[in-house]
Order: structure tokens, then C-alpha cells, then sequence
């Protein structure tokens, strides 16, 4: 059980920072909530008192002698200030102490995320962009805000992404510091294809495979924390799209490749972590097939699908990098790795990411262990962790590579 401090600023979206209170109680944390004066007037602070379990408030004149301004912060195990609107980024920034939240920022040691909410308008003015910049050159992590609705009929880059996405990247935080979330993709372009395609038999039937997406969601939200502009070309995935994500939804592995070589093209790094299909039925049947009908088959003929990963590696342009994915298992001829390695030559791509499938546990589990290897002949162990702290890992060892290959642009 970790100690968190949420902080909760004055904007309209303070009434979500109770479902990130709820996401932070049910995964066991002690959760204090220290709202500004102003986060009062959108939600009251019974509502924060009764979901966690601790007294909140506002100014550093309450329990004096248990000086709260310095104690709260000290104790921490991470601060997470969600909305952060852009009068706290501001303060934050030039280190105001004039309510027991920024005094708090100024006291606490540990990682601090701030989750910026506002109208585009404030989210792009000079002031608040210098003060974020300010912010995560001190080591804070500052995420882009999501694109959506904002109040009223507004729309644009500004809207608080949604609790669960928070919660899961605070989890990582939590886990591996804030250096699991620099900002070090901005301006550049990923694209991520996530999921399990179905390659149709009849009109109600079709081959698939048990890949959930999870990792692959994980990835994507975990590269836009980090500042990319992220795609995800997912197949077969009914869950929401991860915050600033664009979701390209693709049903076979002939849709997921057309998806693929369309949104790859100006891609900085393309990542294949979707079970494509080797194979599909021959023929897809017009109509259902019936049983006890002449035409009951007894035998499904199979074809060969294109390599998509293959197909992305031939057109990779200089300094872009290709990304796969390999589910292994040791036999006889080698163990894990050895095949491994054999598929990254075959393949051609700059990194492997190794999931051991031996076991049977790696689809749908919210938990996971990967090795990256690089053609470089690198290796990069991404201990067991929930699948944000894998994507993380997977992400700093893909960002280590494109830092090296900028040099060949
Ligand atoms: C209805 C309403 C909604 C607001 N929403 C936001 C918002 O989403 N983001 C923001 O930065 N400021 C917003 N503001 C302005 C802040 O409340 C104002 O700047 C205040 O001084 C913030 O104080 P605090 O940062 O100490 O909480 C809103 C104000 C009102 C009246």
C-alpha cells in the first residue's frame, strides 16, 4: 500500500477526481485529498472525507500542530494533482505556498504527476505552456491533456483523460519513478497495431485468437503520456480508445494490413504487438454453413496471410523503426531467446519484443514479462509488472534506439 496525495485543483472536471480517488482506494492506497479552495466550489469535501477515509482541507490555518503543509507532502508516496488547472500549474511553477496544496508540491520528494484540465484557449496560451515546460524540466510529469468535449459546446486538446487511464499511468509512476514517463516523444509519430484479427469462415464464424489487446492499449497510452502522437490499428477491441489516441478499428488481417502500410507511412516507429493471422479459411462461404446440408464441410482449407511485419520492414524509411512482437516457446531445438533471435533476422526489425508464452499466461491477463532484443545484438529485461509498467519498459528501451538513430535521419 503506497501513500498518495491527490490534489484536486478548480475546474468543472474536479467531479472525476472522485473516480480517481475510487480507482486509488480499490488498488489498496492510502489517498489524502488536498483540493484548492477554488476545487471546493465544483465538488464538496464530504464527498472526498467519505471516499477516503481521511480529513481534507484547504488551507495551512487546520491542524496546526500536526503542520500539515510540510507533514502531508514529506509522507508521500507520490502526488498526483488531477485537474490541474492553469492557475495551479502557474503556481506550481513559481513556487507559491499559498494554500496547503502548493505548499504540499513544494515539501513532497517523490514523483508528481500533474494531469492538466482547461480550454484549449488557457492549454495553449505562452504562460501555461512555459510553466509546464518549467515544471517537467524540474522532473514532474506533466501529461497532455486529452482532445475532446470540453464544457459547454467547446471542443479541442484540453479535456481531463478519462480516471482509468490516469490511475494506470499513476500506477506506473508509482512503480518505476517519473522517468517511466518523460516527455520525450513529442513530434514524433507512432503507430501501434493491437489485438486479435478474425479471418472470416461464413457470415457468423471465423478463426481468431485469444489476444486481448491489453498490451497493446498499454502501449498507446503510455507513448502519448509520453508526448507522441499515437494511432492504434486495432483489431477487435471493444474497449474505449486510450486518451489521445486515435483508434483505427480493422477486422481481418487483410484490413489490419491495409491500416498498417496507410498509417505507417509518415511513422517514426510502427509497432506490431497484434496477433495477425498466419492463416485464414481458403474461401469465406457467401452463406452459413449448415449442417446436415450437401455442402457440411468436413475440413477447413487454409491460406497463407502476407507478413505484415516483413512487408513494414521492407518499406521502412532511413531512421524509422519497425517494432515486433513474438510469443515463443522453448522446444526441443532451443529455448525461448534462441528462437527469438532467429525470428528478429528473419524479420528484419530493429526491435523483438519476447513474451514466453510457455506458460499460457500472457493473453488477457493484466499482467506481463517481456526481453527486447535489438538487431544491434542489445537485450533489455522488462521485469514482470502490470502491462503499463511492461509498456514503459518496452518504451524506453524503443526510445533508446530512436535517440541513437536520429543521428542516421
Ligand atoms: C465554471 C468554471 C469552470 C472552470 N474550469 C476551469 C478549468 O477546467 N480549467 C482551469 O484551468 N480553470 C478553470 N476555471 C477557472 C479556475 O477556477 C480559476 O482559475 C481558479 O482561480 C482556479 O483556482 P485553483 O487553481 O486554485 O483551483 C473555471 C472556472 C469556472 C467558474
Amino acid at each position: 500500500m503506497s501513500s498518495i496525495v491527490l490534489g484536486v485543483s478548480g475546474g468543472v472536471a474536479a467531479y472525476k477526481a472522485a473516480l480517481l480517488l475510487r480507482a486509488f482506494t480499490e488498488a489498496g492506497h492510502d489517498v489524502r485529498v488536498v483540493p484548492t479552495p477554488g476545487a471546493l466550489h465544483f465538488v464538496g469535501a464530504a464527498t472526498f472525507e467519505a471516499l477516503s477515509g481521511n480529513p481534507v482541507t484547504t488551507d495551512v490555518w487546520s491542524d496546526v500542530p500536526e503542520v500539515a503543509h510540510v507533514r502531508i507532502g514529506q509522507n508521500a508516496d507520490l502526488v498526483v494533482v488531477a485537474p490541474a488547472t492553469a492557475d495551479l500549474l502557474a503556481r506550481a511553477a513559481i513556487g507559491r505556498a499559498d494554500d496547503l496544496l502548493t505548499a504540499t508540491l513544494l515539501t513532497a520528494s517523490c514523483p508528481v504527476v500533474f494531469v492538466p484540465a482547461m480550454h484549449t484557449e488557457m492549454w495553449l496560451h505562452p504562460a501555461t505552456q512555459e510553466n509546464v515546460a518549467t515544471l517537467r524540466r524540474r522532473g514532474a510529469v506533466v501529461l497532455p491533456p486529452a482532445v475532446g468535449r470540453l464544457t459547454g459546446p467547446d471542443s479541442g486538446p484540453g479535456r481531463l483523460p478519462e480516471p482509468a487511464d490516469i490511475a494506470a499511468l499513476a500506477g506506473v509512476v508509482l512503480e518505476h519513478g517519473a522517468g517511466a514517463l518523460a516527455h520525450d516523444l513529442s513530434g514524433r509519430r507512432v503507430v501501434i497495431s493491437a489485438g486479435g484479427t478474425r479471418e472470416p469462415l461464413d457470415p457468423v464464424r471465423y478463426l481468431g485468437n485469444r489476444s486481448s489487446g491489453k498490451q497493446g492499449w498499454a502501449l498507446a497510452r503510455v507513448a502519448a503520456a509520453r508526448g507522441a502522437e499515437v494511432v492504434l490499428v486495432a483489431a477487435n477491441v471493444e474497449v474505449p480508445a486510450p486518451f489521445g489516441v486515435r483508434v483505427v478499428p480493422v477486422g481481418t488481417a487483410e484490413e489490419l494490413r491495409t491500416a498498417m502500410h496507410a498509417e505507417a507511412k509518415e511513422a517514426d516507429v510502427v509497432v506490431m504487438s497484434a496477433a495477425v493471422a498466419d492463416f485464414r479459411p481458403a474461401t469465406e462461404a457467401a452463406t452459413k454453413l449448415k449442417k446436415g446440408s450437401a455442402a457440411e464441410p468436413t475440413a477447413v482449407p487454409l491460406a497463407r496471410n502476407p507478413d505484415v511485419l516483413v512487408e513494414l520492414v521492407a518499406e521502412r524509411a532511413p531512421g524509422r523503426l519497425v517494432v515486433g512482437f513474438a510469443a515463443e516457446t522453448g522446444d526441443d531445438e532451443g529455448d525461448v531467446l534462441t528462437h527469438a533471435r532467429a525470428k528478429l533476422a528473419r524479420k528484419g526489425c530493429d526491435l523483438l519484443v519476447v513474451n514466453d508464452v510457455s506458460a499460457g499466461q500472457v493473453f488477457g491477463r493484466p499482467d506481463n514479462a517481456v526481453v527486447v532484443l535489438g538487431a544491434d545484438g542489445s537485450v533489455t529485461d522488462v521485469p514482470h509488472g502490470g502491462k503499463d509498467a511492461v509498456a514503459a519498459g518496452i518504451w524506453a528501451a524503443i526510445s533508446t534506439r530512436l535517440g541513437a538513430s536520429r543521428g542516421t535521419d
